[in-house]
This record gives structure tokens, C-alpha cells and sequence, in this order.
């Protein structure tokens, strides 16, 4: 064993080497959300284990943290989808016709009740998935942050439909309407926020949801689940679970989804969307894979490419999906740059997600390990070579970043999504090669340009934001602030996710019309003037 891995083995605490604050009792949820009430559980569960190892006598051994439902068959899934469809009643029900003011209330209410959660779902974030005690906190107010937005963002896109417009002889007045019930499946990586950017806005435009936990992020819900039983009418928000293989087909099979909100990746998506019945009936609010690139520009100031390349790279363990997955460097620069990251990269400091300044922490996919092993050994074997000392050494759930050079077409690493931490450079002399390289990608989310002078950098700009969705200049790859458009092209996403955007992507305009007669004109008088409609109203909320 090196000296590396020894020090990562030694990480791995004993059960009492655990800080007091940051233990973890066993959590097994047996209940469920379901129709307004929080329903027993007593058939089969899942068991939980962290990616964190416990020392033992025995040696390092995973550690269990708990177990949630694991129904067998599609029974509890369809209950879910009955009380979500009558909820909604096609669009009759309780919340669909709620004024906006009382559902704000009700979601206000909400975030009330989930910030006394906070500890908890901290906790279990770092236990569940491996992220930092500073992440943990960063994606829960961040969660909690982009609520008010949405609450903001909500009353604005009301205020702007609470007047009449007069054109062409025609008296209209223009809103947002829900579109029904509501898939929504969240990614591991962030499985609070990213849960949370579409379940969030789902509801407050007045569909109803089903609401998947991802695999590994299930836990952290639960303590959550009260707050929704007590905050929201019966069947507005409902708990599924079981093997997604199956039950999210059952689900989709059934023709009673509107929307699917799915962060997660483009093949489960693509065969989830052909399996509903109804095609046209569907919307699909996708964000999904992608290999986002840096390009990196003979002039380029190595320092801050160094840096920002690092947090792009490697932030969460280069588990984001707006991460930079390929770095391409020009080969005038290729030495020094490799030279600079290789050392900063070795400075990471690795720990438990609760452990000061830790940096690399374990990784939560049982088999992503193996699987980046294979990238290297793949690499290796085509002529790479691993450019930083202990690079890609890997103890159980703990995985040393590597820096791959020099990469090219072939190599696993050069197209597939790694998800973890392993930096693939790829050289080049002529700026087209990276050009090329993401025209002829399956991925169009993001893109980083790092230079300085001006004509060279826009002479990429204008090809590339015709490829993907946001350019970075001089900065890695992110998706906030979450006021800004999130999206992507090709196989990285169908729909925009901003705290904007996403109150638009779960609803639809529409308008109330009429020809402008004195008589329509009175009709529509009293109807305001009586408040005798939630939608025809020009109630102005402050
Ligand atoms: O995993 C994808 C996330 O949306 C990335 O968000 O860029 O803020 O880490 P982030």
C-alpha cells in the first residue's frame, strides 16, 4: 500500500472518532406522504449505507446510516398518482383554484417549518452523499434562498397578469395556468436543491406533484415530509417510492403524468418520455448530462485558469453536472499549465465531509471507483499517463484526483461523462480541434474560454453560443446565480430552469377574451368589481 493510501485509509474514522455534533443516529423511515397524511410503512425497505467507512476490528466497513420504503410492486406509487390526480382534479381541485396570495401563504409556511429542519437535512447530506460541511449548508440555503425568489418571482409574473389589455377590439386578460400533475425526480449530486428548483415552483403554480427521492439523497427528506403534510391541502404533494426502473415506467404508462421534471441523464429520459401515452399532452423539464469544456488560450493568465479551472473541476469531487469534464489546453501553454494544476491539485486536502477544509471527500456510487479506474487504465493503455503524484489512488470510497495527458478521440475519458475526480487535458494547435470537439459533442450545456485578448476570444464566442447555452469568460462552468437561465442543447436539456424560468416551464398561458361591447364590458365589470373569479381579478398583490 503507498503512503497515500494509507493516509486516505486512516481518514476513515472510528465510531467514536466521529464528532460528537456530526453523529449519526440510524434513520429508518418507515412512513410515507401520501393523500395528506404521513401513512405507515411496514413492507420491504432499502438499506442506507454512507460512502463514509467506519474502522473496525474487522477492518474498514461501510456504514449503515438506515433504511426508507421500498415497495415491491406499483400499488403505493399509483395510490400516490390517484391522490395527486384528484388533488389536481383536472384543475378544479382545492390548490389549482387557490388564490395566489393563499398559496404563497401555504409555501411560506413551508419554508418556515423546513429551516427548523436544518441541522438534520445538513447532516444527513453530508452522511448520505459525502458532501462538506460547508456544501451541505451552501445547498440548503440556497434551497431556502431561491424559495423567496420564487415567492418574489411568482408575484411579479402576477402582478403583470392582474390588468387588461385592449387590442384590436379585443378585451383579454392574460395569465399562468398549472398544467397538472407533476413528476419530479431530483439528482444525488444536489438532491435537496436541484429536487427542490422544480418541485418548488411546480406547486406554487398550482400543479399538483409526485415527488421521487433520488437513490442516494432519500434520507434527508424525510424530516422534511411533516412540513409538507401540514403546509399544503391533501394531495398536492406525495412521496414515491421503489425501483425507479419500475415504478416511474408504471407511472409514465399511465397517461396521468403532465410534466416530467427529471434532473438526471439523457437515456433515462428518453425512454421515459416514449412510454407516455398521450405525447403531445406531455411536457418534460429536463436537465441532464454533459461534458462541459475549457479551452484554453495561449494567452490565457495561468494563475486564474489554474484556479478556476480547480473549482470546476473539482468542487463536490467533480460530481456537478455543470463541472468541467475535458480541459483543452494549447499546446504552447500545455506544459506550465499542466505543471501549476498538477501541484495545486495535490494540495486538496481529503477528509470526512465534516472535517475542517476538507476538499476530497468519499464518493457516494458504490461503483464509481472501478469505473474511473477503468477511465484511467483505458487512458494509460492509449497513451496517457497520470500527471500528478498518487493520482487516481483509491481507497474503497475514496478516489485521489487524477490529471489525465495528454487525452485524445478514442479514449473513454474523451466523450463519457466521468462524474468524479478525473481531469482529462487534451492538447491542440489549431483552435478548431475544440471547436470541432464540442459541435460534434452529444452535450451542449456550458463552456469556459480562458484568454485575454479580445478579438480571439470573441472569435469564439460567436460559435460557441450557438452550440451551448452559457459561456464562461475567464470563469468555470456554473448554474447561478439561479436568477440566470439554466439550459441546455442536444442531450443536456429540454426546458429553462431559472427562479423565473422554471414558474414558466410549470405552467401555460392563457387568456380570457372578449369582443369589446358595452355589454361584455359590464359582464366583466361585475365579475372584477364583485371579485367573483380567482382568475379573471385584478387584485394587485404587494
Ligand atoms: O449538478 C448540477 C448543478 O445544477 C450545478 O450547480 O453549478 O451551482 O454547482 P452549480
Amino acid at each position: 500500500m503507498t503512503n497515500l493510501a494509507q493516509q486516505l485509509e486512516m481518514l476513515f474514522p472510528a465510531e467514536d472518532q466521529v464528532p460528537d455534533e456530526f453523529r449519526i443516529e440510524e434513520l429508518h423511515q418507515r412512513e410515507y406522504l401520501v393523500d395528506g397524511e404521513i401513512r405507515p410503512w411496514d413492507g420491504p425497505t432499502q438499506e442506507v449505507v454512507s460512502p463514509v467507512f467506519i474502522q473496525t476490528p474487522n477492518g474498514l466497513v461501510r456504514k449503515v446510516i438506515g433504511s426508507y420504503p421500498l415497495p415491491m410492486d406499483d400499488n403505493e406509487a399509483l395510490d400516490a398518482l390517484d391522490a395527486a390526480v384528484r388533488a389536481f382534479d383536472n384543475g378544479r381541485g382545492e390548490w389549482p383554484t387557490l388564490s395566489v396570495t393563499d398559496r404563497i401563504h401555504c409555501m411560506e409556511r413551508f419554508v418556515g417549518k423546513m429551516m427548523e429542519q436544518k441541522k438534520d437535512v445538513v447532516n444527513l447530506l453530508m452522511w448520505e452523499i459525502g458532501k462538506t460541511l460547508a456544501d451541505s449548508i451552501k445547498e440548503f440555503d440556497r434551497t431556502v434562498q431561491y424559495i423567496y425568489d420564487t415567492i418574489d418571482a411568482f408575484k411579479d409574473i402576477d402582478r403583470a397578469g392582474s390588468r387588461f389589455r385592449i387590442e384590436e377590439g379585443i378585451i383579454g386578460q392574460i395569465r399562468r395556468s398549472p398544467l397538472g400533475v407533476v413528476l419530479c425526480m431530483g439528482p444525488f449530486n444536489y438532491p435537496l436543491n436541484e429536487t427542490y428548483t422544480t418541485l418548488i415552483p411546480a406547486i406554487l403554480m398550482g400543479n399538483t406533484v409526485l415527488f421521487k427521492p433520488p437513490k442516494h439523497g432519500t434520507l434527508l427528506h424525510y424530516p422534511l415530509l411533516e412540513a409538507f403534510r401540514t403546509s399544503f391541502p391533501k394531495g398536492v404533494v406525495n412521496t414515491v417510492y421503489g425501483r425507479g426502473a419500475t415504478v416511474v415506467p408504471t407511472l409514465m404508462k399511465s397517461g396521468k403524468i403532465n410534466v416530467l421534471a427529471l434532473i438526471g441523464s439523457s437515456r433515462v429520459a428518453d425512454s421515459l418520455k416514449k412510454m407516455h401515452p398521450k405525447s403531445n399532452r406531455l411536457r418534460a423539464i429536463l436537465s441532464l448530462d454533459a461534458k462541459n469544456a475549457a479551452i484554453i488560450l495561449p494567452d490565457a493568465d495561468i494563475e486564474l485558469t489554474v484556479k478556476e479551472c480547480m473549482l470546476g473541476t473539482m468542487s463536490f469531487n467533480g460530481q456537478r453536472c455543470t463541472a468541467l469534464k475535458i480541459l483543452w489546453v494549447h499546446r504552447s501553454v500545455a506544459d506550465a499549465f499542466l505543471q501549476r494544476f498538477g501541484e495545486e491539485l495535490n494540495k486538496l486536502k481529503p477528509g470526512m465531509p465534516w472535517g475542517k477544509g476538507a476538499q476530497v471527500t468519499p464518493l457516494p456510487e458504490p461503483g464509481k471507483p472501478a469505473y474511473l479506474d477503468e477511465c484511467l487504465r483505458d487512458a494509460e493503455a492509449q497513451g496517457a499517463r497520470i500527471m500528478n503524484e498518487g493520482g487516481g489512488t483509491t481507497v474503497e470510497s475514496f478516489v485521489f484526483p487524477a490529471l489525465v495527458y495528454p487525452v485524445k478521440e478514442g479514449m473513454k475519458l474523451y466523450r463519457e461523462e466521468q462524474f468524479g475526480p478525473v481531469v482529462p487535458v487534451v492538447p491542440f494547435d489549431d483552435i478548431e480541434e475544440p471547436i470541432d470537439y464540442i459541435i460534434n459533442s452529444d452535450h451542449g450545456q456550458q463552456v469556459s474560454i480562458f484568454g485575454s485578448e479580445t478579438g480571439q476570444i470573441a472569435h469564439l464566442i460567436d460559435p460557441l453560443v450557438n452550440q451551448v447555452s452559457r459561456v464562461n469568460i475567464n470563469a468555470q462552468c456554473q448554474r447561478g446565480p439561479d436568477t440566470f437561465p439554466f439550459t441546455g442543447r442536444k442531450d443536456s436539456a429540454e426546458g429553462t430552469l431559472s427562479v423565473e424560468d422554471a414558474l414558466r416551464s410549470f405552467s401555460i398561458r392563457t387568456v380570457v377574451a372578449t369582443k369589446d361591447t358595452e355589454q361584455n364590458k359590464s359582464i366583466l365589470n361585475d365579475i372584477v368589481e364583485q371579485h367573483k373569479s380567482e382568475f379573471l381579478s385584478t387584485k394587485f398583490i404587494f
